[in-house]
């Protein structure tokens, strides 16, 4: 669908980087899409981009079965960059040559410029970049100018009256340190982008599209106390205003005090109708002796949906569910690659949408994480839920290994909220992804006093992450864990021991079930 915003096309072939392109596009102020590489020609036309990028990929253009996109898109007077497998791609369609390398290269280059350059206007004449690649481009096609190269292969091109543009290295990583000038003189200089994308400009346009779609219907919201559905719902409220009721569920395993915490926040900003439902036995009912991770979440989804169905059954007429899922959750399911193997069932409301015969508002499609936080600001919603850490939607059940009861999610929501004060003491909270306690199914001696003892272990994950898709665990200083290890032990009754987990992901996850 063509947006109202000057918009750039990245076409995926299955880079690891594929992503960061759109992030470095969209940081100079242009709305930018991924798409398979295998969009329809037709559909490229629809959306109406002011530029193309084919992005890398790990296949050989001359391969059987390598992705090729239709080569149409070189005739369609859209300016094209071709980076890494995109350049290659360019090459081979148009009759230049496309080789293995003799020496494959990986890492750190130096690029010289041999000439005039639109692409590489402004840059000195050798800088370093990030060159990762098995093929080369031997020979670039008939009418194509070599504007730079390293050592060993050949950097750039460029046909500036076809306006097409290649790269063989990676303009969009860290290690390519005057990549944003070249991309911003692709997008800016070369599509002619204005850089018009914000977050204000986003609001308007999302709801404008909101009310096209709600029409006069009415509208519902799931609540998680985190910043994704907050923003989702607020842009919707802006729309619809009290056509949309938002329902916020206790479901018993929340951090400590966090349902009245989170109902005070949306009071606060009082322009979403929220109801809080406290259904905190019920869950933890069903969840009596149950140990296994999957069936934990499988019966917390299954008592979400009955929850939010009934409260939602007292509204009257619905027609819509406003769900605040991200752009990664919508590349993730039409990536090239296709969708990746569950390794968790995260999305435990699953169901709820045929169940209850409910349209989706999916507001936040096109954003990546730190963009809805933007938008949350710009909506003015408070700071405490745009800056609120990731929490998963089962909640303290995926963190009290083994089965649950009241006591051990006490226990747990005690130990975890000095976690978080700690963390918040020592400055830390807004570094770190996410820093959390975990209540281990084992109990261990010590000695207290004179006392032997025979107690709890508490386990502290605290890690950093971009994406929460890899994560490295936080090098928390000494003193910090510290002050949690002698607090959990002194604080919190059934606790005589801490342990802190220095694992990564992968290959071990964030959660630890
Ligand atoms: P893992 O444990 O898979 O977690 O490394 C990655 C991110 O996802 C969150 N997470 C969940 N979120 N439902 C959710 O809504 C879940 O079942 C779930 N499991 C994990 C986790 O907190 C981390 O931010």
């Amino acid at each position: 669908m063509a947006t109202p915003f000057e918009a750039v096309l990245i076409l995926d072939f299955g880079a690891q980087y594929t992503q960061l392109i759109a992030r470095r596009i969209r940081e100079l102020g242009v709305y930018c899409e991924i798409q398979p590489y295998s969009t329809e020609i037709k559909d490229i036309i629809a959306l109406n981009p002011k530029g193309i990028i084919l992005s890398g990929g790990p296949s050989s253009v001359y391969e059987d079965g390598a992705p090729h996109c239709s080569p149409q898109i070189l005739d369609l007077r859209i300016p094209v960059l071709g980076i890494c497998y995109g350049l290659q791609l360019i090459s081979h369609f148009l009759s230049g040559r496309v080789e293995p390398s003799d020496r494959r290269e990986y890492g750190a280059a130096k690029l010289k410029l041999s000439g005039e350059s639109r692409l590489l206007a402004g840059l000195p004449p050798d800088f370093p970049v990030w060159m990762s690649h098995g093929d080369q481009v031997a020979v670039a096609p008939p009418g194509f100018k070599v504007t730079a190269a390293t050592d060993n292969a050949l950097g750039a091109v460029e046909d500036v009256g076809r306006e097409i543009y290649g790269l063989q290295f990676h303009p969009e990583v860290a290690h390519t340190p005057d990549g944003k000038k070249i991309l911003s003189n692709f997008v800016k200089g070369i599509c002619g982008c204005k850089g018009d994308w914000s977050p204000a400009s986003f609001i308007d346009m999302a709801v404008t599209r909101i009310r096209e779609q709600v029409g006069d219907g009415r509208a519902v919201c799931g609540l998680s106390g985190g910043v994704d559905s907050a923003v989702a719902a607020a842009l919707v409220a802006g729309a619809i205003g009290d056509r949309l009721t938002c329902i916020f569920v206790d479901n018993g395993l929340l951090r400590k005090n966090e349902f009245e915490k989170v109902l005070k926040s949306f009071a606060d900003y009082s322009k979403l109708n929220v109801k809080g439902v406290a259904a905190g036995e019920r869950f933890l009912t069903s969840l009596q002796e149950v140990a296994d991770p999957e069936m934990k979440r499988k019966i917390i989804g299954r008592e979400f949906i009955e929850v939010f169905q009934e409260e939602a059954s007292k509204l009257g007429e619905v027609d819509f569910l406003v769900q605040g899922t991200l752009y990664p959750d919508v590349i993730e399911s039409q990536s090239v690659k296709g969708p990746s193997a569950v390794i968790k069932s995260h999305h435990n409301v699953g169901g709820l949408p045929e169940k209850m015969k409910l349209r989706l508002v999916e507001p936040l499609r096109e954003l990546f994480k730190d963009e809805v936080r933007a938008v949350g600001r710009e909506l003015g919603l408070p700071d405490e839920l745009i800056d609120r850490q990731p929490f998963p939607g089962p909640g303290l059940a995926v963190r009290i290994l083994g089965p649950i009861d009241q006591n051990r999610v006490r226990l747990l929501q005690d130990a975890d909220d000095i976690v978080r004060e700690e963390i918040e003491g020592a400055g830390l909270y807004h570094q770190l992804w996410q820093a959390f306690a975990v209540l281990l199914p084992i109990q261990t001696v010590g000695v207290m006093g004179d006392q032997r003892t025979y107690e709890q272990v508490v386990a502290i994950r605290a890690v950093e992450s971009l994406d929460g898709m890899t994560a490295d665990w936080a090098r928390l200083p000494f003193d910090v864990l510290e002050s949690i290890s002698r607090r959990i032990i002194s604080e919190v009754r059934g606790v005589n021991r801490v342990v802190y987990d220095i694992s990564s992901k992968p290959p071990s996850t964030i959660e630890w079930e």
